[in-house]
């Protein structure tokens, strides 16, 4: 030892530096048959920390897909901006690439990532390919099959996707991610296709990857159920913004926004009375004035919001775009009045 220099232990993800992050991000798209440019995501901050792995929650139409196809480059922002280590997301061809390699992309069903016609060897060495892998390409893409839990791998090397169970699909498609060493992985809906006895399994293996490698996942899902398994933080999404944020039990057990009640209200083992929506589906063409949720809130339609005083403001203030960070935080001007008041 050189110096008297306190060695500090190694942040908690927490606290670390983010490794990903959107920062107000919007996706339009061109409105559909004359209707007005669709939302899609309208105004997003969001962090990944190394060794964390983020749940993304919300329902169908919401913006989940977008936002995580804009942060992994693969959809342009409009306006807001992508970083990955503290610099800006680069759209150039060979800087794309390399960043691709970096962030990998897991969807949801198996089959259609695969093509039938490759082995299982061939599916995974594809990125490698691509990448113009120096090394042994042999010993990495049994490694990454081992990774994912196809032991031993010689024996799923001459394999066709036809001949796996869908689990067993599900994980050479996360060896074909894994084999290029990424940082982080976005996986959006990774076992909706599944059946319920091998979901755990998978989701078992993204959390033994998140400990034994360190990775980082985003994943994509509409279940809170699977959030609850899975995630360290979780940021609950609403017609494009995220409403509510922060720690996974935090957030799943007290939750503020009454959206996140109303999704949890659902869930088979909640108690009391699901919370039945009403109001228009939501459509990203035609986001509604003052909090965007207004016209389903259950809260504002009991009459609550309206005792609380906000009533006016649910109608016609928007709120904030959350800050990305790991503390807990909600966009509704109910839940902070009576937060304030208690
Ligand atoms: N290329 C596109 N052009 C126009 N609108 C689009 C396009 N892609 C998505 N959208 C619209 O943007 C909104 C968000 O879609 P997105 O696929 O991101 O939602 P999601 O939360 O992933 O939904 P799901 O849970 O069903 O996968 C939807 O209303 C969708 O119709
Ligand atoms: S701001 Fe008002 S309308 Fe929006 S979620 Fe909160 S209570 Fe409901
Ligand atoms: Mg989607």
């Amino acid at each position: 030892m050189t110096t008297g220099a306190t060695l500090e232990p190694p942040a908690p993800p927490a606290a670390a530096a983010p490794l990903l992050t959107a920062e107000r991000l919007h996706v339009t798209f061109p409105g559909r048959h004359g209707a007005d440019p669709a939302r899609a995501v309208d105004g997003v901050d969001l962090d990944v920390r190394p060794g964390e792995i983020v749940a993304l929650v919300g329902e169908s139409g919401c913006g989940k897909t977008t936002l995580a196809r804009s942060l992994l480059g693969l959809v342009r922002p409009t306006s807001g901006r992508v970083t990955f280590g503290g610099r800006p997301l680069d759209y150039r061809g060979r800087a794309l690439k390399a960043y691709r390699k970096r962030v990998q992309l897991v969807l949801q069903d198996p089959s259609g990532s695969l093509n039938p016609r490759h082995t299982v060897y061939d599916a995974v060495a594809e990125g490698l390919r691509i990448h113009r892998y120096g090394g042994n390409e042999r010993a990495a893409v049994a490694e990454a099959l081992a990774r994912a839990g196809l032991r031993p791998p010689e024996r799923f090397f001459l394999r066709y996707p036809h001949e796996l169970s869908g689990g067993q699909r599900q994980r050479v498609v996360i060896a074909g991610a894994l084999v290029l060493e990424p940082e982080l992985i976005v996986a959006d809906e990774p076992v909706a296709s599944l059946d319920a006895s091998v979901r755990g399994e998978i989701l078992a293996l993204l959390l033994r990857l998140r400990d034994e490698l360190g990775l980082s996942a985003l994943v994509v899902t509409h279940d809170l159920g699977l959030a609850w398994n899975i995630a360290d933080r979780v940021a609950v999404m609403y017609l494009g913004r995220i409403v509510e944020t922060g720690p996974v039990e935090q957030v799943l057990t007290a939750p503020q926004h009454p959206y996140t009640k109303a999704l949890l209200s659902v869930l088979p083992e909640a108690p009391g009375e699901p919370v039945v929506l009403t109001g228009e589906p939501p459509d990203p063409s035609r986001v509604p004035a003052g909090c965007r949720f207004h016209v389903r809130c259950q809260v504002l339609a009991s009459g609550e919001a309206e005792r609380a005083g906000v009533a006016h403001d649910c109608r016609t203030k928007d709120l904030p775009v959350l800050s990305g960070g790991g503390e807990p935080q909600v966009a509704c001007h109910w839940a902070t009045a009576v937060t304030s008041d208690a």
